[in-house]
């Protein structure tokens, strides 16, 4: 089987069972959520034509899962608490960073107003906790499971945290940033890692490979991103273009230009994220990509995404795990690597 017909089964299986779970809720959280998802359209009618989430977070589980022990059933619970922890950071985050556009549709504040999308993003968050219960496992393992849920969560949003507090501060360097995407990205990979195996062996070594495996592929994952919002096609991204720059985010090509610009250059980048107060005009934004293809911001941003993705591939190696859900971890942390969506 190919990567792309596994990856496809197993995200139709995660959708199935997201939205028999969804579809048991009152119609409020039902259409919001319906929508965010992307089986219902802007009237929230049922439709097939809109572009969903990667599904990339339940997919790890359920490979990591099946690598080890040959099932995935087992992990169903965990992976949809996943999904639905990733969707409501979205439903928040697209209010924080007033981004008007994702997945190739108006977010969900944008659609319904702030106050029923901050709403929505908490029902879901409530009911990744309540989905774990449902694991088939001894108590005391769903127990760890929730405690790492916990620590996962709290994570997320310090590195939301930081990551917004950076766009008033000039001083953010390299190290500020791995630690910020760390939390606000890698954690949950890093959780869905951890979960899949977790929930497969007892073995300690194989489950602390594969969450090191999740955490070097969430690391280059979001160093990718921040590289898809200045030079991706935000046709294909589904996100507004730009938007890291306009809203001054410390991404990573920013914190390298920060490091490596100099005299008149760097006064010139400097002036651009001062006036904290204000988005960047489309001139600044031209303006910043110059100086941001003057260092080779682009490149750098490829090569610590390479340096993470083969850290990741070196913690898959150490899991000696072989299966062909084992082959297709693999293949999927280098398409990652080149994702353009
Ligand atoms: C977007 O994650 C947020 C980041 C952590 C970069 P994804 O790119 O996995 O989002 P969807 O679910 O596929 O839309
Ligand atoms: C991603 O934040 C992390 C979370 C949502 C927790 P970003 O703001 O960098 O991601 P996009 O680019 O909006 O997807
Ligand atoms: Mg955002
Ligand atoms: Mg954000």
């Amino acid at each position: 089987m190919t990567l792309d017909t596994t990856l496809t089964q197993l995200s139709e299986q995660i959708d199935h069972d997201l939205r028999v779970l969804i579809d048991q809720q009152a119609a409020y959280v039902a259409d919001f959520s319906g929508y965010f998802f992307g089986w219902l359209d802007q009237s929230f009618q049922p439709t097939s034509q809109v572009q969903r989430g990667k599904r990339l977070r339940p997919i790890l589980t359920l490979l990591i899962c099946q690598a080890i022990s040959g099932d995935t059933q087992r992990a169903m619970p965990l992976a949809l608490a996943i999904e639905l922890i990733h969707n409501y950071s979205l439903i928040h985050d697209d209010i924080a960073d007033r981004d008007e556009e994702r997945r190739g549709r108006p977010t969900v504040w944008k659609l319904v107003g702030d106050g029923l999308a901050i709403n929505t993003g908490s029902v879901l968050y409530t009911l990744a906790y309540q989905v774990i219960t449902t694991l088939d496992a001894p108590a005391e393992r769903i127990l760890e499971v929730h405690k790492k849920m916990v620590q996962t969560s709290i994570r997320l949003s310090e590195g939301q945290h930081w990551d917004i507090t950076y766009e008033r501060s000039l001083k953010v360097d390299e190290g500020m940033y791995l630690n910020m995407i760390e939390g606000k990205t890698a954690a949950l990979l890093e959780f869905a890692a951890w979960g899949g195996a977790f929930l497969a062996t007892e073995e300690e070594a194989v489950i602390d490979a594969y969450r090191r495996f999740g955490l070097h592929l969430g690391l280059a994952f979001q160093i990718r991103d921040d590289a898809l919002s200045i030079w991706g096609d935000s046709k294909v991204t589904g996100k507004p273009p730009f938007s890291d720059l306009r809203n001054k985010k410390k991404s990573l090509p920013v914190t390298y230009a920060f490091s490596r610009l100099e005299g008149e250059a760097l006064s010139r980048f400097q002036a651009l994220y001062v006036n904290v107060e204000q988005h960047m005009t489309e001139g600044e934004i031209q303006e910043a990509l110059r100086l941001l293809e003057q260092v080779g911001a682009q490149g750098y941003t490829q090569q610590l995404a390479d340096f993470h993705t083969s850290a990741a591939l070196r913690a898959l190696d150490a899991a000696d795990q072989h299966s062909p859900a084992q082959a297709g971890l693999q293949a999927l942390a280098q398409q990652l690597l080149g994702r353009v969506s």
